[in-house]
């Protein structure tokens, strides 16, 4: 067997860890390769909902490895938090099943009060971040300054070079940014202790990889965030600090490509975004506040990492051409198509005009692509209750008929859809 890359088509919640914990079923390891916990996935099984940042979508299936992988970045306090919060959900971990490759690299508190300062300090060109430090941690893998989690092997070590990186980060806070300075020698105590409990999980991610590889077992890599908030083909600088792109999960768990079977795209019936950044199709209009929702459904659109109300707008097929284009996508999975029962009519974006020029493809030129008006065509909508269905065949004619016109336009088929958070609301399309 071999791998498959699950990975996020816009820019982030399209619903990856609904499709990931879909899939479990038939994968021994789930392995995220890219980010932290800036993520944000939602699980719905059996009437509890897993809402995970670090952990890989395979914590909620017996018999699953999950690999948190050495392209992450983790912050072991807040991942001690997390396993807690599930644990008290009904989860076992154990060492058996959770693993956290040596080779992935730590959040430290300098990393979250510096992009704090960062943040502010851009003033209106804020990123609009999670908040959790992933861009300075990046940063410091990038500027060889990083601590690795193999560190956590010897905790003291291991505290004592968080509290220097404290220290020394200190001088920047204050002399640059004229912040308040960390307290070295507490963050040096509570990584040391946080390392004592985290140690048992270490292991080397690319040996666990390839004995699995060897053994015919078959592997799901996650992505954290999505194709857009690439750090090199999203809309940079509006983006996060890793790869969610195919090639994230290459470097992220030390595969080569040959091994890569399946790239399955997580792509959502609409477009969301959170944070700042241009978005060509968004509605910030009352049409976008019938897409988010009021927050009063677990899958309104609001953040599930940071509780921010997510920007909404139409598909955009410009830019999902874009991403199936450059992660070599071998199909699809629309999501949340049961939102677009609210619309008598649904608009998609076909082509942007950028200066009064018409262009069918994704503009690199971030500047040309802040200026970008979609140009639309228009469907008609259904109108009905569809997150009951549980098949294709029983979904109205119109829904259907939407999901094949944008299936027609794109490069992959389009093999999954899904009409609600639940395992059950999921279409397999014939
Ligand atoms: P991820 O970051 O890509 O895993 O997505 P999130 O979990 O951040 O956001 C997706 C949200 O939509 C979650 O609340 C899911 O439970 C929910 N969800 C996933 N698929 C569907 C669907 O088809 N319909 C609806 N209504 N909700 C869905
Ligand atoms: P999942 O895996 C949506 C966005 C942030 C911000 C930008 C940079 O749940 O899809 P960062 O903290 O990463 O430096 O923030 O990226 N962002 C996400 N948006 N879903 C995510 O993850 C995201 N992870 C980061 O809002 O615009
Ligand atoms: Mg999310």
């Amino acid at each position: 067997m071999a791998v498959t890359v699950l990975l996020g088509t816009q820019w982030g919640d399209e619903g990856k860890g609904k499709v990931t914990d879909w899939l479990a079923e038939d994968v021994d390891i789930i392995a995220r390769y890219n980010g932290g916990d800036n993520a944000g996935h939602t699980l719905s099984v059996a009437g509890v909902t897993y809402k995970l940042h670090f952990l890989p979508s395979g914590v909620v299936r017996n018999g699953v490895i999950s690999l948190m992988g050495g392209g992450m970045v983790i912050h072991p306090l807040r991942l001690l938090a997390e396993m807690q919060t599930v644990i008290d959900q009904g989860l076992t971990l154990s060492p058996a099943r959770l693993k956290l490759a040596t080779n992935a690299h730590i959040i430290t508190p300098a990393h979250q009060a510096l992009e704090q300062a960062q943040e502010a300090a851009r003033g209106a060109g804020a990123i609009g971040t999670t908040g959790r430090g992933i861009g300075p941690a990046y940063t410091s893998k990038i500027a060889r300054d990083g601590i690795r989690a193999s560190g956590m092997a010897d905790p003291d070590a291991f505290g004592a070079a968080v509290g220097a990186a404290a220290e020394q980060t200190n001088t920047v806070l204050t002399r640059v940014y004229g912040a308040e300075p960390l307290d070295p020698d507490q963050i040096a105590a509570d990584y040391a202790d946080a390392a004592r409990q985290l140690k048992l999980y270490l292991v080397d991610g690319w040996a666990l990889v390839h004995d699995a590889l060897n053994d015919g077992k078959a592997i799901l890599a996650e992505g954290g965030q999505a194709t857009l908030l690439d750090i090199d083909h999203g809309n940079y600088p509006y983006v996060t600090s890793s790869n969610p792109t195919v090639g994230g999960a290459l470097t992220g768990l030390a595969i080569g490509p040959r091994h890569i079977e399946r790239v399955i795209g997580v792509a959502k019936a609409f477009c969301t975004r959170v944070g700042a950044g241009p978005f060509p199709t968004e509605q910030d209009n009352p049409t976008g506040d019938i897409m988010r929702g009021d927050g009063s459904q677990p899958w309104d659109d609001f953040g599930t990492t940071t509780g921010r109300p997510r920007r909404c707008g139409w598909l955009d097929l410009v830019a999902l051409r874009y991403a199936v284009a450059i992660n070599g996508l071998t199909e699809l999975a629309l999501m949340k198509l049961d939102v677009l029962s609210r619309f008598d009519e649904l608009k998609v974006a076909v082509a942007y005009e950028i200066d009064g020029q018409r262009v069918d493809t994704y503009p690199i030129d971030q500047a040309a692509f802040a200026r970008a008006v979609p140009v639309y065509e228009t469907l008609p909508g259904w109108r009905e209750d569809i997150m009951h269905v549980t098949r294709w065949a029983d979904l109205p004619p119109a829904a259907r008929a939407y999901v094949d016109w944008i299936d027609a336009r794109l490069d992959a088929p389009i093999t999954l859809v899904s009409v609600g958070p639940g395992r059950a609301q999921t279409l397999i399309r014939a």
